[in-house]
């Protein structure tokens, strides 16, 4: 605004306030126009520090859901992104399955399958026919039995889906390992189904079902099942096994 446009203005508002009786006076007016553009400059540059603020918030934490929602459940693009073809779902409710999960999914790493562990209720388990475009990919699943051969919450939704849907789930890779406790009339039921079920919707096993039974010793039932799962992936994928000890290929 030029300096004269403005005072015309100013004078302006000061004749209208003069004919309106003199409500305000010249130095009222100017006062409020001084007021009204720091309040604007305010308001403009306080923007801009959000814009900023949000930028740094994007970096290091969580966004809001309702934007990222689909990629933030789709554990496929994590597997994509970061590089990984092994996924290991855990179904658990003490927390056993998930530690076994957490484990393998560590150990991957020494077979040349890069992992990670993965909760049913946190992912969109649909995509689960979709893993098979990721190369040499394996869905290993840690699951555990309650009640009258239930599975545990975090997984009841992914078991009604596989129950009631019909997915082609052909060329998708998979083991199951269940955690059960002999004692039950249900014994491993959830993943003896879990086993059954995927390779009726196409998938490959690549290693038999291993059972840990609670009752006796579940740590040595799963190390037992994972030293023999380990080379039987190696074999089917064609990774040179290394018999659980990394192989420095630098020379
Ligand atoms: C209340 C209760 C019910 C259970 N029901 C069964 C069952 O029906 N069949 C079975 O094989 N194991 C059953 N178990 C044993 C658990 O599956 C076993 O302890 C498992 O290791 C728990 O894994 P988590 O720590 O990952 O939840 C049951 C355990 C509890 C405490
Ligand atoms: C297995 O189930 C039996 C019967 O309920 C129980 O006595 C036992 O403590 C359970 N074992 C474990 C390790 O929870």
């Amino acid at each position: 605004m030029s300096e004269n446009t403005q005072d015309i203005l100013i004078k302006e508002a000061a004749a209208a306030a003069a004919v309106s009786g003199s409500l305000f006076s010249t130095f009222d007016i100017i006062m409020l126009v001084v007021l009204f553009g720091a309040a604007v400059w305010w308001l403009y540059s306080s923007r801009k520090d959000n814009k900023k603020d949000d930028l740094l918030l994007s970096k290091y934490s969580i966004q809001p859901a309702a934007t990222i929602e689909v990629t933030e459940n789709s554990f496929i693009t994590k597997l994509q992104s970061s590089g990984r073809s092994l996924v290991v779902f855990y179904g658990s409710q003490t927390g056993t399955g998930e530690e076994f999960a957490g484990r393998l999914a560590k150990e991957g790493i020494r077979y040349k399958l890069k992992g990670m562990v993965a909760d049913p209720e946190e992912c969109d388990m649909e995509e689960l026919a979709k893993l098979k475009d990721i190369k040499n990919s394996l869905a290993v699943f840690c699951m555990a039995t309650y009640g009258e051969g239930d599975p545990t919450d975090n997984a009841m939704e992914f078991f009604e889906w596989l129950k009631n849907g019909d997915p082609d789930l052909t060329g998708v890779n998979y083991a199951v390992f269940g955690l059960g406790n002999k004692t039950y009339e249900h014994y491993n039921a959830v993943a003896i189904y879990l086993d059954k079920r995927l390779e009726e919707l196409g998938a490959t096993r690549v290693y038999e079902l291993g059972m840990g039974d609670d009752d006796a010793n579940i740590e040595d039932d799963f190390i037992t099942w994972k030293d023999k799962f380990w080379p039987s992936v190696c074999e089917k994928f064609n990774i040179e096994s290394t018999g659980g000890r990394r192989v420095n290929k630098t020379i």
